[in-house]
């Protein structure tokens, strides 16, 4: 308790600098103005979503408020495996109005599994986003899709070795520790699927997810299409191969250097014959890491469609490759699931991340 009391008055004192009552806290975290009093005097304990919601509205890191020997002990609550087959029943039971069923599992939540509560009432919540916003409620799949997802950048946020979680300042992540958390990640085909789009002329990016941190799209490939030779810059990017071959091509900036390639001029290349890389082909369920100041191709050298997911952590492509009209989820400053019904790619509020090295 002692060693509590030192951050509990952290918490104190940078609500009153940031003038705010206990009350008007409260609000922002989306709490009870009694949780706020009992986290300040140290007799309740909090979880990361809560300390990520803190941290918005005191405009202060989270290392602010968890000193390093505390955040090892921060809980996320992760939708496990068993968690999305009930949150799964849960959904469909609130939207086929089966009350019975909904407020049976709602309360065996509430009494045994806080962790399972906490997705179901994020459940709930994104069901009221898309009712509030006057958008038809997709399948069930759909609703996992965006909690999944909304879950991931959870994992990303903890998982950082220096963390900042103020929207757009900035983030570090080590590429191990985001394949790490991607590598988990696990989203139903027929989600997927309408996300693809094998355009005639080019190919288009369905957009699933955007946050401030992260973007999830997905790619659908003719035969022989393909991506000239380019980087993202600071950013990280994993794709997941969901269906046929992707013939993948990575040089790094070091080998362009070798080969007299400007590495920032690199786009313009798009004859594998011009530069000397490597090419592996991937199949469905592979996950290829494409790491920072990394530039890559990719090709769909078969017959056959190639499907891919990507997780960008970082700044998207800002072009007019993007699916219009999709439902696009995505995950507030507060940690709450939310959904879009167009892409927010070109928002002016999406700033770059930049990193410390
Ligand atoms: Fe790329």
């Amino acid at each position: 308790m002692r060693k509590n009391s030192k951050k509990n008055q952290v918490i104190t004192q940078m609500r009153t600098k940031a003038g705010l009552t206990q009350t008007e806290l409260a609000q922002l975290v989306g709490v009870s103005e009694n949780t706020i009093a009992n986290w300040e005097r140290g007799s309740a304990s909090k979880w990361i979503g809560n300390l990520i919601k803190l941290c918005g509205a005191l405009n202060c890191t989270l290392e602010d408020l968890a000193p390093e020997e505390e955040s090892q002990h921060i809980e996320v609550y992760d939708l496990s495996g068993r968690d999305i087959d009930t949150v799964r029943n849960y959904c469909e039971a609130v939207l086929a109005k089966d009350h019975k069923s909904s407020a049976k599992i709602a309360s065996y939540a509430t009494i045994n599994d806080l962790q399972l509560r906490y997705w179901l009432d994020q459940a709930d919540k994104l069901i009221y986003d898309f009712r509030d916003k006057g958008i038809d409620i997709p399948d069930v799949e759909s609703l996992i899709g965006g909690l999944t997802l909304c879950n991931l950048t959870n994992r990303l946020v903890h998982s950082q070795s220096e963390l900042i979680v103020m929207p757009n300042a900035a983030y570090k992540l080590g590429a191990k520790q985001f394949i790490d958390c991607v590598e988990k990640i696990r989203l139903n085909q027929s989600f997927i699927d309408k996300y693809v789009d094998l355009d005639e002329e080019n190919y288009k990016r369905g957009l699933i997810f955007q946050n401030w941190i992260l973007s999830v799209y997905v790619i659908g490939w003719r035969p022989g299409r393909e991506v000239p030779m380019h980087h993202h810059g600071n950013s990280l990017d994993a794709i997941r191969v969901v269906q046929g071959e992707m013939t993948h091509w990575e040089l790094s900036e070091e080998r362009a250097h070798d080969q007299n390639i400007p590495f920032e001029g690199i786009q313009g290349w798009w004859e594998e014959k011009k530069f000397d890389a490597n090419s592996q082909v991937y199949k469905a369920g592979d996950l290829v890491l494409v790491d920072r100041r990394t530039a890559h191709k990719i090709k769909n050298c078969s017959n056959d469609t190639l499907v891919t997911l990507h997780f960008r952590f970082g700044a998207p492509a800002d072009d007019d490759r993007w699916m219009p009209d999709v439902l696009t989820f995505g995950c507030d400053s507060l940690g709450q699931c939310r959904v879009f019904e167009t892409p927010a790619i070109n928002s002016p509020k999406l700033i770059p991340i930049q990193f410390n090295n």
